[in-house]
């Protein structure tokens, strides 16, 4: 029997959000567990409830055929699942949501962003409010399963696979679905095998800071291509494109996002690893370790405002979070015993930071400086981003 992890804290925004806004809007990549929590809520809901999944063709073709007559005069929780198949419902759910006689809140599931989704992106705004679901988060499964949902990833069926060989097979499927099935399900007419090994390539590069020029090159593709396939994959949840912070500090700096994989399971399973110990001798350790500590501060903290930064001679901070007006910077240290560096001193001071976090796999949290503090991942979520 599958075993099943409790998502309080996601349920909990859900429900929060839904008291709050006509509109709730639960977007993640493929596979992450949308469905199932808009189950639970569903079975949670005090009052009447109907799901709607366009996934399915009769739903598809009746709300197309009468979306005002199916919708309008609904009352308690109603569910669309697969909204990215109907971009044509958010005018139909506009004047429903303004209406006085509105008796219905609505969950809508989406697995592509709205930019990416043409023509939605303004229809609902101040109507709708969005939960990001990502795959299983560090405080979801527990401190003591850290190894595991690194290498796997935080896919439910990934992290919950029985053994290597069956994560292994989920993850290729699920990849060649994705490419074969659900990119042309957004109306994307990219080829399956050239998106694949722009995928499969951008894992050499995860982490690192984004040259469309060197992809296309390695990929003998053009270098609008490769911005295509970055866009795709960014708005499809499966690529994290960190913009760079730049202000005038009299310092020249980077001014490209840095781009990585937001899952460490599919960055493995692309790289072909497979072992703890595979990863450990991997050349790209450090950078799934950056990576993955990195989307655990984002589903901790949200994913609003964060930045890399780098300067032209080569001082770097991984992530910079602006909270409240507030400045805190990570680094994501793959050792036992992370030290201070020369960078780290220079980002301090250029950024004027608050403080600065170095995020570690250890259990110990200690003082580097006054300003710098190696944390453990696993103190991440109690983290509070203000000062005392
Ligand atoms: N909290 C959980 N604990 C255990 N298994 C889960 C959990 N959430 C989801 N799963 C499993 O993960 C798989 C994917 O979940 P689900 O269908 O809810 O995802 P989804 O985001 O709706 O996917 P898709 O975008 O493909 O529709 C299912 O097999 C489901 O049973
Ligand atoms: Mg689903």
């Amino acid at each position: 029997m599958q075993q099943s992890i409790s998502r309080e804290a996601l349920l909990n925004a859900i429900r929060v959000r839904l008291a709050e806004s006509p509109v709730v809007a639960l977007l993640g990549a493929r596979q992450v567990g949308k469905t199932t929590l808009a189950e639970q809520m569903a079975a949670a809901w005090v009052g009447q409830t109907v799901v709607f999944d366009l996934e399915k063709t009769g739903p598809l073709e009746a709300l197309r055929a009468a979306p005002e007559r199916l919708l309008s005069d609904r009352e308690g929780l109603v569910i669309i699942d697969e909204v990215q198949r109907m971009p044509e419902l958010f005018e139909v759910l506009r004047p429903i949501c303004d209406s006085r006689q509105r008796k219905a809140v609505f969950l809508l599931l989406g697995s592509a962003s709205w930019e990416l989704v043409k023509g939605v992106s303004e229809t609902l705004a101040g109507r709708i409010q969005f939960v990001d679901v990502a795959g299983f988060s560090l405080s979801e499964v527990g401190g003591g399963e850290l190894s595991r949902l690194w290498l796997r990833g935080g896919f439910p069926r990934a992290f919950l696979a029985e053994g290597t060989g069956a994560w292994e097979r989920w993850m290729e499927s699920f990849t060649r679905t994705f490419l074969e099935r659900d990119i042309p399900g957004i109306g994307s007419r990219v080829a399956p095998a050239a998106l694949g090994r722009f995928w499969r390539m951008l894992g050499h590069f995860h982490g690192q800071t984004w040259n469309a020029a060197e992809l296309a090159r390695s990929l003998d593709v053009s270098v609008s291509a490769v911005n295509h396939y970055r866009d795709l994959l960014a708005g499809t949840f499966m690529v994290r494109v960190l913009p760079p912070w730049f202000e005038n500090l009299g310092k020249r700096l980077v001014k490209s996002p840095k781009v990585y994989l937001r899952d460490s399971g599919i960055l493995h399973h692309l790289s072909g690893i497979s072992a703890m110990l595979e990863l450990q001798l991997h050349p790209r350790y450090g950078a799934s370790w950056e990576g993955f500590a990195l989307e655990q501060v984002l589903m901790a903290h949200g994913g609003r405002e964060a930045y890399c930064y780098g300067t032209q001679r080569g001082a770097e901070l991984d992530l910079l979070l602006l909270r409240r007006g507030r400045r805190w910077g990570f680094e994501f240290k793959c050792s036992d015993a992370p030290k201070t560096t020369k960078s780290m001193q220079v980002a301090l001071d250029d950024l004027k930071l608050e403080h600065l976090w170095v995020v570690y796999p250890g259990t110990l949290r200690y003082p580097l400086t006054e300003k710098i503090t190696a944390l453990p991942l696993l103190e991440i979520p109690g983290l509070e981003l203000q000062t005392p």
